[in-house]
């Protein structure tokens, strides 16, 4: 296996904690792409937006490196890539609330029944994100999978941690993922859902 670029954080089982900004020395808002895949909303949401510092996670090494790629050739600085588990990155890895803004965005649905237990959008997963969200952070969640969509709204909104708060993601208008992008020209609506973290709890 050719070796891995540097400028891929290499967090898979890895036991350790780590700073997002990644030795930048001065803090900038961080918006982090949970299960980024091949990117396209990474990078769009970074070109849109130079001064944030724009996280991509994803377990699969090709469609990291592949966005590497155009990261590094797109003369792109406020992007870093990290191959880790989701759960391990929001579960213990990062600090507490260090994240201003956090998408989940087309997660694998596993729409089988006997399937369902893989499903990320859970309320144990949901706690970890209020654990890593500044306070007034954002979570931000889309899928095409309708019943999805009404247990992760059902799941959050059963939670004490976060409002409803459209507006929260307005800035957005316009960005699409690349599963996105697939669902809605095949005539699948793909509605987003976004909330406030209450600083309160
Ligand atoms: C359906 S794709 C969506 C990709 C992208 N968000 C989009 O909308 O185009 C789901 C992505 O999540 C990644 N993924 C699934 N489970 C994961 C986990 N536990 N940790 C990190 N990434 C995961 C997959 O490798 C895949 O790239």
């Amino acid at each position: 296996m050719p070796p891995l670029p540097a400028a891929i954080h290499d967090l898979a089982n890895r036991w350790q904690t780590v700073d997002p900004r990644f030795g930048r020395p001065n803090a900038p808002p961080i918006e982090l792409d949970l299960g980024c895949g091949t990117g396209g909303f990474t990078l769009a949401l970074a070109r849109r937006y130079p001064e944030r510092l724009i996280l991509g996670a994803d377990v699969l090494l090709g469609r990291l490196r592949r966005l590497q790629n155009v990261v590094r050739q797109g003369g792109i600085r406020n992007v870093e890539l990290m191959l880790v588990n989701n759960l391990e990155l929001i579960g213990f890895m990062l600090p507490d609330a260090s994240v201003r803004r956090l998408h989940l965005l087309c997660p694998d649905p596993w729409p089988k029944a006997r399937h369902r237990a893989k499903r990320l959008a859970t309320s144990a997963f949901f706690t970890h994100v209020a654990r890593v969200l500044e306070p007034g952070g954002v979570l931000h969640l889309a899928t095409d999978h309708v019943p999805y969509h009404e247990s992760q709204q059902a799941v959050v909104e059963g939670l004490p941690f976060f409002r409803a708060a459209p507006d929260a993601i307005a800035d957005l208008a316009g960005l699409e993922t690349d599963f996105e992008r697939k669902w809605m020209a095949a005539g699948k609506p793909v509605p987003h859902l976004a909330y406030v973290r209450i600083s309160e709890s």
